[in-house]
């Protein structure tokens, strides 16, 4: 009889685990988006590269060393692109041809390895209501929405023939004048479009409030099965933003992390979506995560390794924001980890 636990233990109860390699709730999704959620597992952002206003004039590019580093340690990369500064202004909002090829051709680069990549319209900025970013165009207000699902048409008829590892997240953080009435219409619309081109592609959405998982509560008019909800977590926030220069009031520096209150700001967040996601049945990816360099490295490291291991244990795939700016967390010039932080985003 002993031995016979003793089969038990050793046979039976790895396989259960292996038969479940998700904590996800998927039951509103196919098996197939499921089992992606729970393989995008680790990743970081290529942010303030291809989402400036043109690659480089926010201080960093993306080159063959930094795609190889990425490929090669992440299974995820995200990468943000500003689209509608790259398009004509009127309502057909035309791509520019060799802004597409060098999106092209950093898609394929890390596709080539076998990781998922996450593509997206990022710092649309009127359509929020924003000031624009130096260098943004503006086009005329009747054209502003209309010209983000020519985007999608574009986009999504272009890498329609891409493999399945190639992930369409349609509008990084909606805000302002993309309200939840405005959002859960205008993510439906977009979605339609998608699936004109690419049937079973998977998606992702995120709530209003910047993909808070505060917003989550009010996104709606979810009906597709290969849907991935993206959220965005940077609680605590005068943590995670001390010091940087593009916020309305500029946060002091010296803040330490993780006291028990400010590590109880970051679980309650992934509660809030743990919670949605079993209430509603859609997998969850954490697409944004970060702290501003400023900040001091041990408390980074800190930082990082909670939130790693809040979203790791409830099954959420997750990205660094980001590699090599203003958060970042590798020298593009010297093609440097920073050390002491590698380990909590790699080990
Ligand atoms: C924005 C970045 C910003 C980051 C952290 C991102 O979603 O696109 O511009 O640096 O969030 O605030």
């Amino acid at each position: 009889m002993r031995f016979l636990n003793l089969l038990f233990l050793v046979f039976f109860l790895p396989n259960c685990f292996a038969d479940n390699p998700t904590k996800q709730s998927c039951a509103s999704v196919t098996e197939f988006t499921c089992q992606v959620a729970s393989e995008l597992r680790r990743g970081i952002n290529l942010g303030n590269m291809l989402e400036a206003p043109r690659e480089g004039s926010w201080g960093v590019r993306i080159d063959n060393d930094i795609l190889e580093v990425v490929s090669r340690e992440f299974s995820n990369v995200r990468v943000p692109i500003r689209w509608s500064n790259h398009a004509s202004i009127g309502v057909d909002a035309k791509i520019d041809e060799d802004f597409a090829n060098r999106v092209d051709q950093v898609i394929d680069t890390l596709l080539a390895s076998n990781i998922y990549v996450i593509i997206n319209v990022h710092h649309y900025s009127q359509l929020f209501g924003d000031n624009l970013h130096a260098g943004e165009y503006r086009v005329s207000p009747e054209v502003v929405e209309e010209r983000l699902l020519s985007l999608w048409r574009q986009i999504a008829n272009r890498y329609k023939n891409r493999s399945d590892k190639l992930i369409f997240e349609l509008l990084n953080e909606p805000h302002g004048k993309i309200d939840s009435d405005r959002w859960n219409k205008l993510h439906q619309n977009i979605i339609k479009i998608v699936r004109d081109s690419n049937p079973t592609r998977i998606i992702m959405v995120g709530p209003m409030e910047w993909n808070s998982p505060r917003g989550l509560s009010k996104l709606g008019n979810l009906s597709d099965k290969n849907l991935i909800i993206q959220i965005h977590n940077y609680d605590p926030f005068e943590f995670t933003h001390q010091g940087v220069s593009y916020l309305p009031i500029k946060l002091p520096i010296g803040i330490s992390c993780c006291s028990d209150a400010q590590r109880k700001t970051i679980s309650d967040a992934f509660d809030t979506a743990q919670q949605w996601s079993k209430k509603n049945g859609y997998p969850i990816y954490l697409g944004e995560f970060g702290v501003s360099r400023q900040a001091d490295v041990g408390s980074r490291g800190r930082y990082i390794a909670i939130v790693r291991d809040e979203a790791e244990k409830r099954g959420f795939g997750w990205s660094y924001w980001e590699l090599a700016s203003s958060f970042g967390v590798f020298d593009a010039e010297k093609k440097i980890w920073n050390e002491s932080l590698r380990r909590f985003l790699l080990d």
